[in-house]
């Protein structure tokens, strides 16, 4: 009989080793110590034996079932140690590897030179008003002192949607929507940035769409010397310290008197460069004291108030701040142009 136990041990020891899962090791646990497993069938066979030696049959057998099951322990904690090694390896994480580099964009140039005013002109106390491209022609010329049959009209090839919808010529729209809101309240201080659209043959400094920045000012005793002093300190913030304005006359049908402003050529200091070809000035933008007639029609006294206005196109500005020869490039979305401008986001 103990030949028999010593082979049933030798068997469970074997079959418990080779076995590589815990589901195996739960088959052999079965097959050794289940109901019907072979230990279980030397117990059964005890109650043939004589009576004298039975007790010691039964301890053999209970020394060996657990021997058995002790095996059968140590090898299901090996077997999960195992396993958890196993799933450690898997999902170990190689913090040696490079990162995967993420592709972000850029800021466009046309919205850095928004951002930029935009920054510059709530530090003095601006709003920053916004309005719809798709205008109406009350708003984009009526308001603005340009009548339907205004020559003025004809300064502004426009993109009309019909009769009386069109694509916005110039920010000025924004201003008479503001003018219109104010409802006489004074007083107002503000800037409209955003696209307008001319119909216009696309070439180096042409462009359909393009975008512009309007200030416009009401209050008492608004006068030029402040349009003067608030165009120097932006021409200093965008173009750097030093720079001059000078203003020559000019017509808007909407500001009078109207002129049109120029910087001292930030490349040579005014010198003469062939950026402001030999003259020390670039014209940068449009501007003039609100007409009289623009602040009646939006219910204005301009006995007791009085403003400015001006409007720079902002692809000029960038064109100049940047060194861009060709206005195409804001609009063409070649990656290698956007993303030279990373560096001043
Ligand atoms: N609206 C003018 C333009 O588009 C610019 C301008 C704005 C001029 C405000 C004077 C005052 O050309």
């Amino acid at each position: 009989m103990s030949e028999q136990m010593d082979q049933v041990l030798a068997e469970a020891l074997e079959a418990i080793q080779s076995a590589e899962t815990p589901e195996a090791l739960g088959d052999v646990r079965i097959r050794f110590l289940g109901k019907k497993g072979s230990i279980q069938a030397l117990m059964s066979a005890m109650k043939d034996l004589p009576k004298e030696e039975k007790p010691a049959f039964g301890q053999q057998v209970n020394a060996l079932k657990a021997e058995v099951s002790e095996k059968l322990e140590a090898r299901r904690k090996e077997l999960e140690a195992g396993a958890l090694q196993e799933k450690m390896k898997q999902d170990a994480l190689d913090i040696t590897l490079p990162g995967e580099k993420l592709e972000t964009g850029t800021i466009h140039p046309l919205i850095l030179i928004q951002q930029e005013l935009e920054d510059l002109f709530l530090g003095m106390g601006y709003t920053v008003a916004e309005g719809p491209e798709v205008e109406q022609d009350y708003y984009n010329f009526e308001l603005a002192n340009i009548p339907k049959d205004h020559p003025a009209r004809d300064m502004q090839d426009t993109f009309y949607i019909d009769p009386n919808t069109l694509l916005r010529t110039h920010t000025t729209a924004m201003q008479m929507r503001e003018l219109e809101k104010a409802n006489g309240q004074l007083p107002i201080k503000l800037i409209c940035p955003g696209k307008v659209y001319r119909r216009d043959d696309d070439d180096a400094t042409h462009s359909h769409q393009f975008m512009q920045c309007e200030g416009l000012v009401v209050g008492e005793h608004i006068t030029l010397a402040d349009l003067k002093g608030t165009l120097e300190y932006m021409a200093n913030t965008m173009f750097g310290a030093g720079r001059s304005v000078r203003f020559r006359p000019s017509y808007f049908p909407f500001t009078e008197p109207s002129v049109e402003v120029d910087v001292s050529c930030p490349f040579c200091n005014g010198k003469g460069c062939s950026v402001c070809k030999g003259s020390g000035w670039i014209e940068i933008l449009g501007a003039g004291m609100v007409h009289p007639h623009v602040l009646e029609m939006n219910g204005f006294d301009p006995e007791k108030c009085s403003g400015f206005a001006f409007g720079v196109g902002l692809e000029r500005v960038a064109m100049l701040k940047y060194g861009i020869d060709d206005i195409r490039n804001f609009y063409t979305n070649d990656l290698r142009f956007l993303k030279m401008f990373d560096r001043f986001d």
